[in-house]
């Protein structure tokens, strides 16, 4: 049984409330929150002001995902702001030691880490920080934009992360986000995914509570 992060970015933002109710009350473990600069990625979605308006309506984990340029800018912020989880992008980091330094960080201020490999980018770029991560999310889409169709290439990452966690006794939980619906849960789940993250799936459907339950 895997776990359901729905993705606010396909919510109705005019309603953001309600739309977080409907997911809470409809099984949902977490929150995925994801933050876009249009630098790292081509476009611009919601940043830390709203996350804090979040944090009062929902007691459900929220999970950052930061598609920005410069994370070590605005984890502050997040923190401060009610993230439990943030995750970050290897490709936004130049240096392999600021890499390292920013988990810590994170697990100073009390919160989980996090790091994202793009569909180009193998397990092995991040190899060096597994032992030191609470969360791998591994990207089935070009990051940017809802909506996309799945990229198999998630699959032997997924396989890979589940392997070596095994082995190795790594705690990291292993996400998958992107064109997870109806279709392509079957394959993450066999290739040993614990959480998925959803958004045009479960905010396009009519029934809430029904699509995420089709995911577990
Ligand atoms: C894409 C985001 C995803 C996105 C997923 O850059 O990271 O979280 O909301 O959307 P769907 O589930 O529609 O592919
Ligand atoms: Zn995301």
């Amino acid at each position: 049984m895997v776990r359901v992060a729905p993705s606010l970015l396909a919510a109705n933002f005019s309603n953001l409330a309600w739309e977080i109710a409907k997911v809470e009350n409809g099984g949902a473990s977490w929150l995925h929150y994801d933050v876009m600069d249009g630098h790292f990625v081509p476009n611009i979605s919601f940043g830390y002001s709203i996350l804090n308006d979040v944090r009062k309506v929902t007691s459900l984990t929220l999970d950052v995902h930061l598609m920005v340029e410069n994370p070590n800018e605005f984890v502050e912020k997040f923190i401060a702001n009610g993230a439990d989880y943030i995750t970050f992008h290897i490709e936004s980091m130049t240096n392999e030691r600021q890499i390292a330094r920013l988990i810590d960080y994170l697990h100073i201020k009390g919160v989980k880490a996090g790091l994202s490999i793009k569909p180009s980018t193998p397990v092995d770029a991040i190899k060096p920080y597994l032992n030191k991560l609470d969360l791998v999310l591994v990207m089935s889409v070009e990051p940017g934009f809802g909506g996309q169709a799945f990229n198999p290439v998630a699959l032997e990452k997924i396989e890979l992360l589940a392997k070596l966690k095994k082995e190795k006794g790594y705690k990291y939980i292993i996400e998958v986000d992107g064109g997870i619906n109806g279709q392509t849960i079957d394959s993450v789940k066999k290739a040993g995914v614990e959480m998925v993250v959803a958004g045009s799936y479960i905010f396009g459907s009519d029934n809430y509570q029904q699509a995420i339950e089709s995911l577990k």
